[in-house]
Protein backbone atom coordinates (compact mmCIF):
# COMPACT_ATOMS: atom_id res chain seq x y z
CA UNK A 1 0.00 0.00 0.00
CA UNK A 2 1.91 3.28 -1.39
CA UNK A 3 -1.25 5.88 -0.59
CA UNK A 4 -4.95 5.83 0.20
CA UNK A 5 -6.65 7.10 -1.97
CA UNK A 6 -9.46 4.65 -2.70
CA UNK A 7 -10.77 1.37 -0.68
CA UNK A 8 -10.81 0.21 -4.60
CA UNK A 9 -7.14 0.20 -4.89
CA UNK A 10 -6.14 -1.92 -2.14
CA UNK A 11 -7.08 -5.61 -0.89
CA UNK A 12 -9.51 -7.02 1.11
CA UNK A 13 -6.54 -8.51 3.30
CA UNK A 14 -4.78 -4.62 3.56
CA UNK A 15 -8.52 -3.30 4.28
CA UNK A 16 -8.72 -5.90 7.46
CA UNK A 17 -5.32 -5.48 8.27
CA UNK A 18 -6.38 -1.22 8.55
CA UNK A 19 -9.22 -2.21 10.73
CA UNK A 20 -7.07 -4.00 13.30
CA UNK A 21 -4.60 -1.84 13.72
CA UNK A 22 -7.13 1.03 14.00
CA UNK A 23 -8.79 -1.46 17.18
CA UNK A 24 -5.52 -1.71 18.54
CA UNK A 25 -4.31 1.81 18.16
CA UNK A 26 -7.72 2.83 19.56
CA UNK A 27 -7.11 0.47 22.63
CA UNK A 28 -3.79 1.62 23.39
CA UNK A 29 -4.83 4.94 23.19
CA UNK A 30 -7.62 4.52 26.00
CA UNK A 31 -4.91 2.97 27.99
CA UNK A 32 -1.97 5.81 27.72
CA UNK A 33 -0.09 3.69 25.70
CA UNK A 34 2.00 5.80 23.27
CA UNK A 35 4.01 5.14 20.17
CA UNK A 36 6.09 8.04 18.40
CA UNK A 37 6.31 5.90 15.58
CA UNK A 38 5.89 8.88 13.69
CA UNK A 39 8.64 10.64 15.53
CA UNK A 40 10.62 13.49 13.04
CA UNK A 41 8.01 13.03 10.04
CA UNK A 42 5.94 15.89 8.98
CA UNK A 43 2.15 15.66 7.19
CA UNK A 44 0.57 18.18 5.10
CA UNK A 45 -3.05 18.42 4.82
CA UNK A 46 -3.93 20.90 1.41
CA UNK A 47 -7.41 21.76 1.96
CA UNK A 48 -9.30 23.69 -0.49
CA UNK A 49 -13.07 23.05 1.06
CA UNK A 50 -14.06 23.01 4.46
CA UNK A 51 -13.44 20.26 7.25
CA UNK A 52 -14.24 19.98 11.31
CA UNK A 53 -13.26 16.14 11.83
CA UNK A 54 -10.94 15.35 9.02
CA UNK A 55 -8.88 18.43 9.85
CA UNK A 56 -9.09 17.69 13.44
CA UNK A 57 -8.08 13.86 13.28
CA UNK A 58 -5.28 14.06 11.20
CA UNK A 59 -3.88 16.78 13.24
CA UNK A 60 -4.64 15.37 16.74
CA UNK A 61 -3.66 11.91 15.14
CA UNK A 62 -0.16 12.40 13.79
CA UNK A 63 0.77 14.20 16.79
CA UNK A 64 -0.54 11.46 19.30
CA UNK A 65 2.31 9.44 17.00
CA UNK A 66 4.89 11.70 17.42
CA UNK A 67 4.56 13.89 14.18
CA UNK A 68 3.14 17.08 12.95
CA UNK A 69 1.10 18.56 10.45
CA UNK A 70 0.90 21.36 8.59
CA UNK A 71 -2.49 22.92 7.49
CA UNK A 72 -2.93 24.41 4.32
CA UNK A 73 -5.30 26.00 3.11
CA UNK A 74 -6.07 26.74 -0.56
CA UNK A 75 -5.74 30.44 -0.10
CA UNK A 76 -2.61 29.99 1.83
CA UNK A 77 -0.80 27.98 -0.57
CA UNK A 78 0.28 28.99 -4.60
CA UNK A 79 -1.89 26.00 -5.86
CA UNK A 80 -4.80 28.45 -4.92
CA UNK A 81 -3.17 30.78 -7.25
CA UNK A 82 -2.54 28.27 -10.34
CA UNK A 83 0.23 26.73 -9.08
CA UNK A 84 -0.09 23.40 -10.87
CA UNK A 85 -0.42 20.03 -8.95
CA UNK A 86 2.80 19.03 -10.89
CA UNK A 87 4.96 21.66 -9.67
CA UNK A 88 3.12 21.01 -6.00
CA UNK A 89 3.90 17.14 -5.38
CA UNK A 90 7.65 17.69 -6.87
CA UNK A 91 7.62 20.48 -3.84
CA UNK A 92 6.31 18.41 -1.03
CA UNK A 93 8.19 15.49 -2.13
CA UNK A 94 11.03 17.09 -0.78
CA UNK A 95 10.20 18.88 2.83
CA UNK A 96 7.33 16.47 4.00
CA UNK A 97 6.69 13.18 4.95
CA UNK A 98 2.58 12.26 3.42
CA UNK A 99 0.23 14.95 2.24
CA UNK A 100 -3.35 14.83 3.23
CA UNK A 101 -5.92 16.11 0.82
CA UNK A 102 -9.21 17.02 0.46
CA UNK A 103 -10.28 18.51 -2.47
CA UNK A 104 -12.88 19.02 -5.51
CA UNK A 105 -11.84 16.99 -8.52
CA UNK A 106 -10.65 13.50 -8.00
CA UNK A 107 -7.88 13.76 -10.68
CA UNK A 108 -6.11 15.96 -8.62
CA UNK A 109 -5.34 13.13 -6.03
CA UNK A 110 -4.54 10.65 -8.75
CA UNK A 111 -2.13 13.86 -9.89
CA UNK A 112 -0.38 14.59 -6.83
CA UNK A 113 0.21 10.89 -6.15
CA UNK A 114 1.69 10.38 -9.60
CA UNK A 115 4.52 13.31 -9.76
CA UNK A 116 5.04 13.12 -6.00
CA UNK A 117 6.99 10.66 -4.39
CA UNK A 118 5.48 10.63 -1.40
CA UNK A 119 2.26 8.62 0.44
CA UNK A 120 -1.09 10.57 -0.66
CA UNK A 121 -4.16 10.29 1.70
CA UNK A 122 -7.59 10.83 0.28
CA UNK A 123 -9.31 13.26 2.73
CA UNK A 124 -12.37 13.51 0.46
CA UNK A 125 -13.05 14.42 -3.33
CA UNK A 126 -15.95 15.18 -4.97
CA UNK A 127 -15.78 10.84 -6.10
CA UNK A 128 -14.72 9.46 -2.84
CA UNK A 129 -14.40 9.63 1.00
CA UNK A 130 -12.13 6.57 1.82
CA UNK A 131 -11.18 7.25 5.43
CA UNK A 132 -14.72 8.33 6.09
CA UNK A 133 -15.43 4.31 5.27
CA UNK A 134 -12.78 3.03 6.92
CA UNK A 135 -13.65 4.37 10.35
CA UNK A 136 -17.42 3.89 9.63
CA UNK A 137 -16.77 -0.18 8.99
CA UNK A 138 -14.45 -0.02 12.09
CA UNK A 139 -17.68 1.70 14.40
CA UNK A 140 -20.11 -1.24 12.81
CA UNK A 141 -17.32 -3.59 13.68
CA UNK A 142 -17.53 -2.56 17.35
CA UNK A 143 -21.20 -2.18 17.37
CA UNK A 144 -22.19 -5.67 15.80
CA UNK A 145 -18.88 -7.89 16.58
CA UNK A 146 -18.46 -8.66 12.70
CA UNK A 147 -18.93 -7.32 9.59
CA UNK A 148 -19.12 -10.20 7.01
CA UNK A 149 -22.79 -11.29 6.25
CA UNK A 150 -24.11 -7.90 8.04
CA UNK A 151 -26.60 -5.64 5.58
CA UNK A 152 -26.08 -1.92 5.16
CA UNK A 153 -28.36 0.09 3.70
CA UNK A 154 -27.73 4.04 2.48
CA UNK A 155 -30.61 6.04 1.56
CA UNK A 156 -29.86 9.56 0.13
CA UNK A 157 -27.73 10.92 -2.55
CA UNK A 158 -25.17 8.67 -4.42
CA UNK A 159 -22.32 10.72 -3.64
CA UNK A 160 -18.29 10.29 -2.35
CA UNK A 161 -19.65 9.10 1.06
CA UNK A 162 -21.94 6.18 -0.99
CA UNK A 163 -18.98 5.42 -3.25
CA UNK A 164 -16.53 5.29 -0.70
CA UNK A 165 -18.92 2.98 1.68
CA UNK A 166 -19.96 0.84 -1.72
CA UNK A 167 -15.90 0.03 -2.19
CA UNK A 168 -15.71 -0.77 1.71
CA UNK A 169 -18.52 -2.74 1.72
CA UNK A 170 -17.09 -4.95 -1.42
CA UNK A 171 -14.01 -5.30 0.58
CA UNK A 172 -15.35 -6.20 4.07
CA UNK A 173 -17.60 -9.28 2.79
CA UNK A 174 -20.85 -6.84 4.14
CA UNK A 175 -24.28 -6.57 1.87
CA UNK A 176 -25.02 -3.18 0.71
CA UNK A 177 -28.53 -1.48 -0.41
CA UNK A 178 -28.35 2.26 -2.02
CA UNK A 179 -31.10 3.70 -2.23
CA UNK A 180 -31.52 7.55 -3.88
CA UNK A 181 -33.78 9.35 -6.19
CA UNK A 182 -33.69 9.13 -9.92
CA UNK A 183 -30.88 11.37 -11.43
CA UNK A 184 -29.06 11.38 -8.04
CA UNK A 185 -27.69 7.54 -8.52
CA UNK A 186 -23.82 6.51 -7.61
CA UNK A 187 -21.48 6.81 -10.42
CA UNK A 188 -22.46 3.68 -13.17
CA UNK A 189 -18.18 2.81 -13.11
CA UNK A 190 -17.76 3.08 -9.59
CA UNK A 191 -21.25 0.69 -9.05
CA UNK A 192 -19.65 -1.63 -11.77
CA UNK A 193 -15.85 -1.97 -9.77
CA UNK A 194 -17.65 -3.07 -6.59
CA UNK A 195 -19.45 -5.28 -7.71
CA UNK A 196 -16.22 -6.61 -9.61
CA UNK A 197 -14.66 -6.31 -5.88
CA UNK A 198 -17.57 -7.84 -3.69
CA UNK A 199 -17.39 -11.37 -6.18
CA UNK A 200 -14.60 -12.00 -3.72
CA UNK A 201 -15.94 -12.26 -0.58
CA UNK A 202 -19.00 -13.00 -1.86
CA UNK A 203 -21.28 -9.99 -0.95
CA UNK A 204 -24.50 -8.29 -2.35
CA UNK A 205 -24.95 -5.29 -3.98
CA UNK A 206 -28.71 -3.51 -4.43
CA UNK A 207 -28.84 -0.17 -6.59
CA UNK A 208 -32.67 0.60 -6.23
CA UNK A 209 -34.84 4.32 -6.04
CA UNK A 210 -36.56 2.50 -3.02
CA UNK A 211 -36.02 3.64 0.74
CA UNK A 212 -38.52 0.96 1.96
CA UNK A 213 -36.37 -1.80 -0.22
CA UNK A 214 -32.90 -0.83 0.86
CA UNK A 215 -33.99 -0.61 4.89
CA UNK A 216 -35.70 -3.32 5.17
CA UNK A 217 -33.87 -6.02 7.60
CA UNK A 218 -30.77 -3.46 7.31
CA UNK A 219 -28.26 -3.99 9.76
CA UNK A 220 -26.56 -0.28 9.57
CA UNK A 221 -28.75 2.25 8.36
CA UNK A 222 -26.70 5.17 6.82
CA UNK A 223 -27.58 8.56 5.17
CA UNK A 224 -25.54 11.93 4.41
CA UNK A 225 -26.28 15.81 3.39
CA UNK A 226 -28.43 15.95 0.18
CA UNK A 227 -26.43 18.84 -1.03
CA UNK A 228 -22.10 18.21 -0.74
CA UNK A 229 -19.66 20.58 -0.72
CA UNK A 230 -19.94 22.47 -3.63
CA UNK A 231 -23.95 22.06 -4.27
CA UNK A 232 -25.17 24.43 -2.03
CA UNK A 233 -26.71 26.24 -5.03
CA UNK A 234 -28.65 23.42 -5.72
CA UNK A 235 -29.96 22.80 -2.22
CA UNK A 236 -33.90 23.70 -2.64
CA UNK A 237 -34.63 21.58 -5.82
CA UNK A 238 -32.51 18.93 -3.72
CA UNK A 239 -34.59 18.79 -0.73
CA UNK A 240 -37.80 18.58 -3.66
CA UNK A 241 -35.91 15.85 -5.48
CA UNK A 242 -35.15 13.38 -1.80
CA UNK A 243 -38.77 13.82 -0.57
CA UNK A 244 -39.66 10.43 0.97
CA UNK A 245 -35.67 9.42 1.29
CA UNK A 246 -35.39 11.16 4.77
CA UNK A 247 -34.64 8.99 7.30
CA UNK A 248 -37.64 9.21 10.36
CA UNK A 249 -38.79 6.59 13.15
CA UNK A 250 -41.37 5.27 10.69
CA UNK A 251 -38.76 4.64 7.80
CA UNK A 252 -36.04 3.07 10.72
CA UNK A 253 -38.30 1.16 11.76
CA UNK A 254 -38.22 -1.23 9.03
CA UNK A 255 -34.73 -2.33 9.55
CA UNK A 256 -33.97 -5.09 12.69
CA UNK A 257 -34.63 -4.16 16.00
CA UNK A 258 -31.30 -3.65 16.54
CA UNK A 259 -30.13 -1.74 13.96
CA UNK A 260 -27.40 1.19 14.10
CA UNK A 261 -27.78 4.47 12.49
CA UNK A 262 -24.75 5.97 11.13
CA UNK A 263 -23.62 9.30 9.11
CA UNK A 264 -20.83 10.96 8.84
CA UNK A 265 -22.03 14.09 9.71
CA UNK A 266 -22.24 16.83 8.79
CA UNK A 267 -26.00 16.47 9.74
CA UNK A 268 -28.81 18.49 8.87
CA UNK A 269 -31.46 17.75 10.88
CA UNK A 270 -35.02 17.67 9.19
CA UNK A 271 -33.74 16.84 6.24
CA UNK A 272 -32.23 13.52 5.21
CA UNK A 273 -33.07 12.45 8.98
CA UNK A 274 -34.88 13.19 12.08
CA UNK A 275 -33.68 14.89 15.19
CA UNK A 276 -35.59 11.63 16.46
CA UNK A 277 -33.43 9.44 14.57
CA UNK A 278 -29.91 10.79 14.44
CA UNK A 279 -30.48 12.23 18.18
CA UNK A 280 -31.91 8.37 19.47
CA UNK A 281 -30.75 5.62 21.03
CA UNK A 282 -29.43 3.56 17.67
CA UNK A 283 -27.42 6.38 16.75
CA UNK A 284 -23.51 5.70 16.74
CA UNK A 285 -23.13 8.98 14.93
CA UNK A 286 -20.37 10.21 17.78
CA UNK A 287 -18.46 6.88 18.03
CA UNK A 288 -18.41 6.80 14.15
CA UNK A 289 -16.58 10.35 14.25
CA UNK A 290 -14.25 9.72 17.02
CA UNK A 291 -12.79 6.89 14.57
CA UNK A 292 -11.86 9.04 12.44
CA UNK A 293 -9.03 9.74 14.86
CA UNK A 294 -7.85 5.80 15.25
CA UNK A 295 -8.63 4.60 11.47
CA UNK A 296 -6.08 7.73 10.74
CA UNK A 297 -3.77 6.94 13.05
CA UNK A 298 -3.89 3.26 11.32
CA UNK A 299 -3.54 4.69 7.89
CA UNK A 300 -1.04 7.33 8.44
CA UNK A 301 0.87 3.87 10.80
CA UNK A 302 0.76 2.00 7.37
CA UNK A 303 1.96 4.63 4.88
CA UNK A 304 4.37 6.67 6.20
CA UNK A 305 6.34 4.90 8.89
CA UNK A 306 9.91 4.03 7.71
CA UNK A 307 12.06 6.27 4.89
CA UNK A 308 8.91 7.30 3.03
CA UNK A 309 10.62 10.89 1.61
CA UNK A 310 12.67 10.23 -0.82
CA UNK A 311 12.43 13.48 -2.77
N1 LIG B 1 -17.16 13.56 7.93
C1 LIG B 1 -16.24 14.50 7.61
O1 LIG B 1 -15.37 14.28 6.76
O2 LIG B 1 -16.35 15.64 8.31
P1 LIG B 1 -15.57 17.02 8.05
O3 LIG B 1 -16.13 17.59 6.75
O4 LIG B 1 -15.91 17.87 9.22
O5 LIG B 1 -14.10 16.74 7.90
N1 LIG C 1 -20.92 14.26 1.05
C1 LIG C 1 -20.44 15.27 1.96
C2 LIG C 1 -19.56 14.66 2.99
C3 LIG C 1 -19.01 15.62 4.01
C4 LIG C 1 -18.08 14.96 4.98
C5 LIG C 1 -19.69 16.34 1.19
O1 LIG C 1 -18.94 16.00 0.27
O2 LIG C 1 -19.89 17.51 1.48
Amino acid sequence: MKHFISIHDITHEEFNQLLSLAAKLKREQKSGVTHHILKGKTLAMIFTKSSTRTRVSFETGIYQLGGQALFLSANDIQLGRGETIYDTAKVMSRFVDGIMIRTFAHQDVLDLAEYGSIPIINGLTDLLHPCQALADLMTVKEHKGRLRGLKLAYIGDGNNVAHSLLYACAKAGMDISVASPKGYECDSEIVKNAKEDAKELGSKIIMTNDPVEAITDADVVYTDTWASMGQESEKEERVKAFRGYQIDMELFGKSKPDSIFMHCLPAYRGFEMTAEVIDGEHSVVFDEAENRLHAQKAVMAMLMVGDSKNG
